[in-house]
Formats: C-alpha cells, structure tokens, sequence
C-alpha cells in the first residue's frame, strides 16, 4: 500500500495547516491506519486503496477515524500502538478473531465508547490500558490468554462505564472497591478467572443489574458472606456459582428485577429465604451443593430449578415442613449467623440423631452445648420453645445482643451459662433454681444497642433501612442508543432474557424518589419549604386535606404485613390495605439517604399529583411523611397490570383479553393520557408508559399508573433535557439518544403498546430471531403488506371477525404512525383518542357517554372529602364508592 502520492503546492499548504491543528486530521488518522494495517492482516484490507475511509470495516466522521469494525473476520497479527493515535475513535470491534501480541496501551483515546476485543490471543494487558479513557461505555475483554493481571485503579476514572465484562480473561485480585461507586455500571463479568476476596461493601445500594463472578479457578476463589446483595436493587442476574462463598443467602424481597440467581457450589448454609421462592421475577435459580437447611424450597411452575443436590435440607419432599424442633434449632442457628459446623453436622429431620451441640432424653432436646464455637450473632428467643430444656452452654463465643426473655419460662432449666461473650442488656429474672452465669460480658447488665435477640420490631424496620440505599441513577449519555445496542446484543448473545431496563439511575446522591422535577419556580412562590412545615400542625395548604396518620395506614396494610405485598420496585413496596372496607394501595418509598431536601420534594411530588386527575389515571388519595416513612396512597386497582393480563394470562389464571377488551384499554389509556399532556397551564409527560404501568380494575377498564416518572414541563417550554427514564423497548429512539423529553416520546410508548396488545408480544422478545427482537420493527415492516399482516400478525389468543379485522387495521396504522421515527411525524395524542373513539363506540355506543373534560373536577372535590378519614368517618368510603360509580359508568 502506497502513502500519500507527492502533491502539487496548494495540497501541500492545506496539509501544512491540517497538521497545525490541534485536533486529529486525516492525514494523522492516515498514517496511523497505515501502522495498522501493517501488523494486523486484515484479509478484506488487501485491495485497500490509500484511503482508510473507504477500507471496510472503517467508519470516518470529519475525515477522522470514529470506527473500526472487524468482528469475526478472520483478522490474525498483531494491533499496533499507532491504535493510541485514533484520537477521535468511538468504536474498536475486533471481537472473534485471532489478533495476537501485546495489547498496547489506549492511553487518551478520550472519544473511545465501546472496545470489544474478546475472542482473541492477545496476551499483555498494560497498566495503563484504561488511562483516559473517560467515554469508555462498555469495555469486553473476554476469553483472551492474558498473562495475569488484575483491575487497574484507572477503570475508576472510566466514569461513564456502563459494562465491563472480563471473564476467562486471566483476571487476578479482588474486585476493586470504586466498582460499587461507578454511577452507571449495570454489568459486571469476571467469570472464569483467578479472583478471590469478598463482595465488597460499596456494592451496597449499587445500581449494578447482572453480577457475573461464576467459576474461579480452583485454588483462588470469591469468599465470605453475600448479604450486600440484599442492598443491590437492580439485580437481575445473579451467577456466583463454583466460589467460596459462606453464610446464608440473604433478603432479596428488595430485588424487584432479579430473573436469574445462580449460587451452587459454594458452602451457603442456612434456610432458603422465601423472598426467593417467592419472587415473580426469578426465571432461573440454582442452589445445589451448598449446606442449605430447612425446608427444600418450593418455586412455582416455569422456574428452572437445579436445587436438591448436596444440601441439608430436612425432607427429599419440596415445601415439605421440618420437624418443629428442627424448625426452632435452625432459628437458634439463625441467630448465630448459621455458622457451618452446624450445617454440616445437623442432617436430616431428627435433632437427636447425634446433632452437634444437642443433648436429648428420649425425644425431648434437655442440653444446647454451644461453648467454645467463635460463634458470630445473638442468642434466640426461639430457644423458649423447648419447653423440656435443663441447660444452656454458650460461653466462649462472641456472641451480642441480650439474654432473651422468652427463657425465663422454662420451666426445667437449671443452668444458663453465657459467660465470656459480648453480651449487654439487663439479665432477665428467672427463678431462683436457675445458674446464671454471666462473667466476661463487658456490657452485660447495661443497655447498648438492643438489637439482639428480642428486639422484634425493631429487627424488622431496620432491616427496612439496610436495604434502603437508593437505587438510583444515570445521567443522560449522548449517544447512549449506540451503547444501548451495543449491551443489548451482547446480553443477547449471552442469553440473558427480558433483560430490558435502561436503567433510570440518577447520581447516588440523589434519592430515587424524587422523579418528578418541577422546573422553574412561577408555580407558586418557589418554596416548598414554607409552605409545608406547618403541615402537621393542621394548617390547610393544598396538600394538607390528604394527610394521613401513619396508624390510619399501618392498620389498613396490617402493619405493613408481607401478606399485603402487591409489587416492589426501585421505589419500594407497594401494599395492599383496606380502610373502612376501601381497598387501598400504599406504595412506601424507601427512605435512607434522604435529608430534609428529600422531605421537600415528596411534598413537591404530591402536590404534582394532585393536580394530576382524571379517570384513566389511578388516583392519589392521601399520602403519610412521618420519621422516615414517606407514603402514597392511591386508589386499588382489583384487576391487575396490563402486562399480566397480555403476556402472562395463563400465569394469573386470567382468559386471554378479547380484540374489544384491548381496544377499550386502548382508548383509556390514551385518554389518559392526552390529558396528562394537555392540562391547562403545564403538561405532564409520563415517561413510562408501558403494560406495566396501566392498571386494570374488574372490568377490565384501564388507568394509567407510576407517575413516578412524570415530568413537569412548563407552558410554552415545548421540550427539555432530562435524565433518562424510561424501560427500554419503549423509549423513543430520539429520546434514548438526546434525552430530550417532549410529549411524543409517550406516543412512541403508546404506539408500542398498541403492537403489543394487537400481536400480544412484548416488544423484546429473545425467543425471536436477532433481527427481529424489537417489536417494532417487525410491526412495521409486516405492516406494509396489509393481507399478510391481518393474516399472520394478530395474536393467535384473539378470535376476530371481519368486523374486528377492520378496526385492528385501524389500530395497526395508528401504532404505526404514533412509532415514527422522527418525533415531529407521530400525531398528538389527541389525535390517537380520536382515532380509537369511534372504533370503540361502533360495538358499544354507550362505553364513552361521559365527558372526561369534567373529571378535573372529581379531583377539587377529593381533597376536602378525605378529610374526615383519618378520624375513620364513613364520609369517605360514601364519597369513594361514588366515585367509583363515576369512574367506571
Ligand atoms: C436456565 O439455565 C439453563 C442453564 O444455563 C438454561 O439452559 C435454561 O434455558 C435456563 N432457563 C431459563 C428459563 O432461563
Ligand atoms: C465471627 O466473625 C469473625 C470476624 O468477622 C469471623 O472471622 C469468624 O469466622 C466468625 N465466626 C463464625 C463461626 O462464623
Ligand atoms: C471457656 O474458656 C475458658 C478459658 O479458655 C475455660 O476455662 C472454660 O472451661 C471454657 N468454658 C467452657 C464451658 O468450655
Ligand atoms: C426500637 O428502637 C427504639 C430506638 O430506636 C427504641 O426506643 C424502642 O424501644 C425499640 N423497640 C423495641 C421493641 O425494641
């Protein structure tokens, strides 16, 4: 290949001036390319001519190299150092090829997005590879022979990381600390290699969505206890398999996304949460061959399920109870942090078949001999239950907390002997028979921290706070689509199903809650904070009619009872309650790191939702801040989400929706809608319209629900820059990209739906061929010949008769046009109402016959009515159930 051919004076000069500026030129990109295609053989490059730009695989901007792309080429030698001369480079794909040699370093590529260059024979990692490269979004190295080397400290200053992915990479070290700390990391893969060490304690309230640490090599391994994981909201993916990894596995009830936990072999003891068995979202699970106890668990049909090898599990029988005494040893167990001694003597259902530290007289427990064990943890009031129980042996061990009351009705007991542990509270009065013996507790007889063995409720609510780091949450990333596409293909190639949130994290020092920003301040006189101090007080300001005492609601949740548990999410919980025979959802907000600031902007919330009131959207109806719990109250809708009643039918036990059914829903949810979009001075933009979000009551009339994401834009302000929100699948293309927020990206969403409920497929959907993953564009390309697609396209659930086929077309070209690709194409929403309407009204001339520009009013009245609910007057159960006969015909 020739360099530059001689030129004439003029280029010269030109040349001349290029190579003044400052920025990266052609001519430097040339010569750098040239290097390259020296020592890498590149087999389409061989009738390159001089013009990198035009060599395939190589995209230019401006004259400068943004991309190079050569996955799977058959590429071999060597990548040259000139690679660090790219300045403007975005995009290096080499994955699946054999490029050999040293890797050099990237030192500066400050433009640099997306590298891949897994699937090779590469062999030294420098030091300095990721040293400036603060664009870097994703970075996947796997499979490549490196000599060890271990995280460099530079990938912290990788702020914008979003993937990082070394498995089978010869990775050494623990995993750095700064990984819990990165904003936007979402996946972490370090599998296959030689680390060791703990899960670090900065992953606590991470917003990391697939933790990947599976198959340490012998020798080396991941170690200690996986509680952090209680704290990491956003995880859906959980592969820890074949590791060290001890203690129980913890809480996830905080987990609102978690699909995928993989944990056998390792040496986890202690009973199954039920937060797991439990979860909605778990697709997969694996547990065999740790030192589980108690009951096998039982998850629900459709769970892949890999659980009943190695462990101690008390029957062979899934969900079948242990034996009482067993059930109450293993809370004696819980209590000492289910150390792995007693996992592993204690098999089987019988306590007296030669269980450690267990004495019994026929089949009576008589003695627990637990001294010596440096055991962690507190002594359980379960120990109580044993009612034939003569001596407890505790001492030497480490134990906290208190001596429980609950012994002291032991009727036989004669010996306590807790003596050299770390125990404090005063001692319990048991009868003068009883050897108490206490030496060697620092503390013992004063009062520290009561979080030992008795503190029931407190044990609960703090738990609560330990799973309270806000999740939390992204900045816009210009450009954020390509590396959109760029995870998306990579999970898909790693078979991770439905994994389908761009996350909506905000910076960790902002609390989750608080999504709605109220954006200039001529809304009132700009101070939230005077105007709601007195708010407890009995002072009436706007929101002050919708106060509720914070006993008004734990009554109606059942103390906020894990039976009234509708829903989880980033937010967290949502309860199911019922006040003076009002069914109520309560969603309490976790509250952690939130200051007084946070305080301010949940009344600022509420004061948005308020205003926020129409008949297809669920209601507000009074919402609690005391201490740390901030809570919503709204309307409960009895029918459940969209989304189940669309895609998990069979699940829930729900018949198939009919083409009338979907095409009411429709129309609600884009009346709804359009007037969010059209409230007199602002306009409310959702942000997150999606089947999830539109909640069905008994008759399967629609609401549009989570305002959690509406944003306040002011009149004449037609468009703003936000954070990204949103769930992937529906975010328009433009918002995904810029983060600019106008009312058409709900279009797109709403157009989304309308595919979904005409084809009765989610968006994303892996089990389709690659090309066809998004919905969308198999709609829209199915769309353009009509006869096939009325033929092939519905979902096969719906029986339609011509009729019917009429106005799914109809339908079909709204969601077309609502999906457009340049926003300024997609109609108004209005413009879908009006579209729907007469579609809907041709079978049921009477479904639309009230007005929806009254329901404003349905809101005015709301706030003075509920006044008297606190006191649990019958004013408000009257004013509901009539509100619900206007809400629902
Ligand atoms: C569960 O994992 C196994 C093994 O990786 C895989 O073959 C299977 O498809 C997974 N099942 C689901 C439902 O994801
Ligand atoms: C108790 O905690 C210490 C320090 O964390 C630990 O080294 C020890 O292994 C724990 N004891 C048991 C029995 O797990
Ligand atoms: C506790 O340790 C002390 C000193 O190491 C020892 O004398 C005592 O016997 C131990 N107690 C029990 C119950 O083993
Ligand atoms: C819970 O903790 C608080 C202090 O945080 C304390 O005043 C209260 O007595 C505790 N309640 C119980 C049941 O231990």
């Amino acid at each position: 290949m020739k360099a530059k051919s001689p030129s004439p004076l003029p280029l010269l000069l030109l040349f001349l001036i290029l190579s003044l500026l400052p920025s990266s030129s052609l001519s430097d990109d040339s010569a750098a390319m040239q290097d390259i295609a020296k020592s890498l053989i590149v087999p389409q490059w061989k009738l390159a001519n001089g013009n990198p730009c035009s060599w395939p695989g190589v995209s230019c901007q401006g004259g400068s190299v943004v991309e190079i792309n050569l996955k799977n080429k058959g590429v071999s030698g060597e990548l040259s150092p000139s690679i660090s001369k790219l300045s403007f480079l975005k995009s290096l794909q080499l994955q699946k090829n054999q490029i050999k040699g040293d890797l050099s370093s990237l030192a500066n590529l400050a433009s640099l997005e997306s590298l891949s260059i897994d699937d090779n024979a590469f062999t030294t990692m420098p030091a300095d590879f990721f040293s400036g490269l603060t664009s870097l979004q994703t970075v996947i190295l796997d499979k490549n022979p490196f000599i060890p080397w271990s995280i460099p400290d530079d990938v912290s200053k990788c702020v914008n990381l979003v993937v990082f992915s070394a498995s089978d990479a010869a990775v050494t070290g623990n995993i750095p600390d700064f990984f819990g700390k990165m904003p936007k990391l979402q996946t972490v893969t370090l599998s296959y290699n030689t680390m060791k060490g703990e899960l670090p304690a900065s992953f606590k309230g991470s917003n990391i969505q697939s933790l990947v640490l599976n198959n340490q090599q012998t020798g080396s391994q991941f170690t200690g206890r996986i509680d952090v994981i209680a704290s990491m909201t956003q995880l859906s993916v959980v592969w820890l398999q074949s590791n060290g990894f001890t203690g129980p596995i913890p809480d996830l009830s905080e987990l609102a996304s978690l699909m995928d936990f993989r944990v056998r072999d390792n040496s986890l003891t202690g009973v199954v949460p039920p937060s797991l068995t439990s979860s909605a979202t778990l697709k997969n699970v694996t547990l065999s061959n740790n030192k589980l106890q108690g009951p096998m668990p039982k998850f629900a049909d459709g769970v892949a399920v890999d659980i009943d090898k190695g462990n101690q599990f008390c029957s062979k029988n899934p969900a079948e109870q242990c034996d009482p005494r067993v059930t109450t040893l293993l809370e004696v167990a819980e209590g000492f942090e289910y150390p792995m001694d007693l996992a592993e003597s204690w098999q089987g259902n019988d306590p007296c078949k030669n269980w450690q530290g267990v004495t019994c007289a026929g089949q009576e427990i008589v003695v627990l001999n637990f001294a010596n064990r440096h055991y962690n943890g507190t002594i359980s009031s379960a120990i109580g239950n044993f009612a034939s129980l003569q001596k407890l042996i505790l001492s030497n061990n480490s134990l906290s907390g208190r001596i429980p009351d609950s012994l002291t009705k032991l009727q036989k007991l004669t010996l306590v002997d807790v003596t050299n542990n770390d125990l404090s509270g005063k001692v319990p009065e048991f009868q003068q028979d009883v050897e108490v013996r206490k030496e060697g507790n620092r503390n013992i007889g004063k009062e520290v921290d009561s979080s030992g063995g008795d503190s029931g409720s407190n044990g609960s609510s703090s738990k609560f706070q330990a799973g309270t780091i806000s999740g939390i949450v992204i900045g816009v990333l210009v450009g954020i689509g390509c590396l959109v596409a760029v995870l998306a293909c990579y999970i898909r190639s790693r078979k991770h199903k439905e994994f389908g949130w761009v996350s909506t994290q905000t910076p960790a020092n902002e609390p989750e809650l608080v999504k709605i920003g109220v954006i200039g301040t001529n809304l009132n006189d700009g101070s939230w904070n005077g105007r709601y101090t007195q708010s407890s007080t009995g002072n009436t300001t706007d929101s002050q009619g919708m106060y509720m005492s914070i006993n008004a609601i734990r009554s109606a949740t059942n103390n906020f009872s894990e039976d009234s548990i509708i829903g989880r999410g980033g937010f967290g919980v949502v309860y199911k309650g019922q006040l003076n025979e009002t069914m109520i959802a309560v969603k309490r907000n976790k509250v952690g790191l939130m200051g007084k600031k946070g305080n301010e902007e949940f009344r600022a919330e509420i004061d948005v939702l308020q205003k926020v009131r129409h008949r297809h959207l669920v209601a507000l109806l009074g919402f609690c801040d005391v201490g740390d719990e901030q809570l919503l109250v709204y309307e409960y809708m009895p029918g459940g989400t969209l989304e189940q009643h669309l895609f998990e039918c069979s699940d829930n036990g729900f018949s198939p929706l009919t083409w009338k059914q979907r095409l009411t829903i429709a129309l609600d949810v884009a009346r709804g809608v359009e007037y969010l979009h059209s409230l007199a001075q602002e306009s409310f933009i959702h942000r997150d319209l999606k089947p999830s979000n539109i909640l069905l009551d008994n008759d399967k009339r629609a609401k549009v629900s989570d305002f959690g994401l509406v944003k306040l834009a002011l009149d004449k302000q037609k468009s703003m820059m936000t954070r990204l929100a949103g769930t992937f699948g529906y975010l328009a293309p433009e918002y995904a990209i810029t983060g600019k927020v106008t009312t058409k990206i709900d279009v797109y969403a709403f157009g989304v739906i309308l595919m979904e409920l005409i084809t009765g497929e989610r968006v994303l959907d892996d089990t389709r061929p690659d090309e066809d993953t998004n919905l969308v564009y198999v709609f829209r390309r199915n769309i353009l010949d009509k006869e096939n697609f009325l033929k092939s396209s519905p979902d096969p659930n719906l029986r339609l008769d011509e009729e019917d086929l009429i106005s799914l077309w109809e339908v079909a070209e709204v969601a077309r046009y609502c999906t457009a690709r340049e926003p300024s194409q997609r109609p108004d929403m209005s413009h879908a109402v009006n579209k729907l309407a007469p579609l809907v009204e041709k079978w049921k001339p009477t479904a639309c016959d009230d007005d929806d520009d009254n329901d404003g009013d349905v809101g005015m009245s709301l706030r003075g009515r509920l006044e008297g609910w606190q006191n649990g007057e019958s004013r408000f159960t009257e004013w509901y159930n009539k509100s619900l006969s206007i809400n629902y015909d």
